[in-house]
C-alpha cells in the first residue's frame, strides 16, 4: 500500500462481495442491448471472434491494471492516481487519469439512466400484458394478444415522442441508483449486487433454454461463430474494441472505485480474469439468448439499436408463452442496468466524499441531479429538441442527436483517451515493484501482462482513438 491522503475507510464485505458487485457493474446494457445490436449489425461470427481477442489481449490486462491502481491508492479514481503516482516518484499531473475516468463516468450515466428508463418502461407495457393473462387464467399465452405487429412496434416511438413519460421514467430509474449508492458500499451496493445479480443469472440461463427450445438456435450458432472476414472492416474492429471498454466498465472509474474497497489479502489476477471472462460470457450468452428469437419468427437480425424494443415484443407475440418471457426479459435487463448505474454514479460520489469531504448522501446526490438534468436534454432529444446536433460541427457526431452524442462522444473519445492513459500509467509510469507486489503475478506471467499493457494496449487503443476520430484515414 502506498502512503498517502484522502484514503477510504470503506470495503467489501468479502472478496465474493466484490467479485459480484464488479460483475455488477460490466454486466448491462452493453451486454445485453449494445453487443447483440453491433453483433448482428456488423454480420455476426467474425466480429464475435475479434471481440473476444479484444478482451482477451486489451481489455483483461487493463481491468487488473484499473483494479490495481485502485487498491494501491485506495481512494477515488483521482485519489489513487495521484497517490499512486507519489509513490512512483512521478507528477502529481497524472491525477488527470482520475479526472478523465470520473467525468467519464458522469456522462454515461446520464444517458444510461435514460435509456434504462426505457427498460423500465417496457418492464411496465410486458408486465400489464403478462398480469392480464394470468388473471385471464392463460400465463402461458403469448404477448399482446389481437394487437397488429405495427401498434406493438409503435409502442417505442410512442414513447420517445412523450417527453414527461421519458422523464418520468428516468426520474424513477435516477432515483433507484441513488438511493442505492447513498446507503454505502456495504449496505447499498454490495446487497443490490448480492440480490439481483444471481436473479439476473438464473433469468438469464432459463430465457436462453426457452429460446433454445422453441427458437432457431441452429442458424444462431451459425450466425453468431460461421467467421465471414469479409465483414470485418475496419469500423467493425473499431466498434469492437470500443465495446470491449465499454463492456467491461474500463475508463470510467468503476474498477478503480471498487479496487480501493478490496482488502489486502484478495488475489487481484484471477479476480480480474473472473470479471473479465463473467462479462463476456454473459454477451455471448446475451446473444445466444436473442438471436433465435429473432430468427424465429424470422426477423432482421441487423435491425440495430430498436432490435430489443421494437423487434423482440414481436417476436413475442408469436412465441408461446411469450407474455411471461417478454416480461421477465424486461426484467432481466432492468437488473443488468440497476447494477451497472449503481457503479457509475459510484465513481463521482466516492470523488466527492474523499477529495471534498462531502457526506456520501450529499455527493451522491449532487452526481445524480446534475446527471439527471444532462440526461432531461438526452430525453428531450427524442422530442422537442430533436433537431438539436451539440456537437454538429463535428463530421462523425454531425447527425448526432444529444443522447447519440454523449454516448458517441465518451465512447469514441473518452473511453479510448482514459484506456490509453491507464496503460501507459500502468505500465510505464508506475513504479515497477509496486505493480508487481499489487497484481501478485509472477515470473512470465508478469511479463506477459505487462507486455499486453505497456505495448499491445496502448498502440491498439490508439488505432482505435486515431480511426475512430478520423474515419477518413481508415483504409478500406
Ligand atoms: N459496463 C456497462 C455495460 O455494459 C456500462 C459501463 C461503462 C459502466 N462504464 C461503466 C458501468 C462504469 C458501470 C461503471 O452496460
Amino acid at each position: 500500500m502506498v502512503a498517502a491522503t484522502h484514503q477510504t475507510s470503506e470495503g467489501w464485505s468479502s472478496r465474493w462481495a466484490f467479485i459480484l458487485a464488479a460483475i455488477g457493474a460490466a454486466v448491462g446494457l452493453g451486454n445485453v442491448w449494445r453487443f447483440p445490436t453491433l453483433a448482428g449489425e456488423n454480420g455476426g461470427g467474425a466480429f464475435v471472434l475479434f471481440y473476444i481477442g479484444c478482451v482477451v489481449l486489451i481489455g483483461l490486462p487493463l481491468v487488473l491494471s484499473e483494479i490495481l491502481v485502485g487498491r494501491a491508492g485506495r481512494s477515488d479514481a483521482v485519489g489513487s492516481t495521484r497517490n499512486v503516482a507519489a509513490a512512483s516518484g512521478r507528477s502529481s499531473r497524472w491525477a488527470v487519469l482520475g479526472w478523465v475516468e470520473i467525468i467519464t463516468a458522469f456522462l454515461i450515466v446520464s444517458f444510461y439512466s435514460v435509456v434504462a428508463g426505457w427498460v423500465f418502461y417496457y418492464v411496465g407495457v410486458m408486465g400489464v400484458d403478462f398480469f392480464g393473462a394470468l388473471a385471464s387464467g392463460d400465463p402461458f399465452a403469448s404477448a399482446f394478444q389481437g394487437e397488429a405487429a405495427e401498434t406493438v412496434q409503435g409502442r417505442l416511438g410512442g414513447l420517445l415522442g412523450n417527453p414527461w413519460m421519458l422523464i418520468a421514467m428516468h426520474v424513477v430509474f435516477m432515483g433507484v441508483t441513488f438511493w442505492v449508492v447513498a446507503s454505502g458500499v456495504h449496505d447499498g451496493i454490495e446487497k443490490a449486487a448480492i440480490w439481483l445479480m444471481p436473479a439476473f443469472f438464473v433469468l438469464l440461463i432459463g430465457i436462453t433454454i426457452y429460446g433454445a427450445v422453441v427458437g432457431d438456435m441452429t442458424e444462431t450458432l451459425a450466425f453468431m461463430f460461421q467467421p465471414d472476414f469479409s465483414r470485418l472492416t475496419a469500423q467493425a474492429m473499431n466498434e469492437a474494441l470500443g465495446q470491449a471498454l465499454f463492456s467491461m466498465s474500463l475508463g470510467s472509474a468503476a474498477l478503480m472505485t471498487y479496487g480501493a474497497y478490496v482488502s489486502r489479502e484478495t488475489k487481484l489476477a484471477p479476480t480480474a480474469a473472473m470479471i473479465a471472462f463473467a462479462d463476456t460470457g454473459v454477451a455471448i450468452i446475451a446473444g445466444l439468448m436473442i438471436f433465435p428469437i429473432v430468427f424465429a419468427v424470422g426477423l432482421d437480425p441487423a435491425a440495430g439499436p430498436t432490435l430489443v424494443f421494437q423487434s423482440l415484443p414481436v417476436a413475442f407475440q408469436q412465441m408461446p408463452a411469450g407474455s411471461l418471457i417478454g416480461f421477465l426479459f424486461f426484467v432481466l435487463i432492468f437488473f443488468a442496468a440497476l447494477t451497472s448505474s449503481i457503479s457509475l454514479l459510484e465513481g463521482p460520489t466516492s470523488w466527492g466524499i474523499n477529495e471534498r469531504g462531502w457526506s456520501r448522501g450529499k455527493s451522491a446526490g449532487i452526481f445524480a441531479f446534475c446527471a439527471f438534468l444532462i440526461g432531461v436534454l438526452c430525453a428531450l432529444g427524442y422530442n422537442i429538441l430533436s433537431d438539436v446536433r451539440p456537437l454538429g460541427f463535428w463530421n462523425i457526431f454531425a447527425e448526432a442527436d444529444i443522447l447519440d452524442t454523449v454516448d458517441g462522444f465518451t465512447g469514441k473519445v473518452m473511453l479510448p483517451v482514459a484506456a490509453l492513459l491507464t496503460a501507459i500509467f500502468v505500465g510505464w509510469r508506475a513504479d515497477k515493484k509496486l505493480v508487481e507486489n499489487e497484481s501478485g503475478l509472477e515470473g512470465a506471467m508478469f511479463g506477459v501482462w505487462r507486455f499486453l499493457v505497456a505495448w499491445v494496449s496502448p498502440i491498439a487503443v490508439g488505432l482505435i482513438l486515431v480511426f475512430g476520430l478520423f474515419p477518413g484515414l481508415v483504409p478500406q
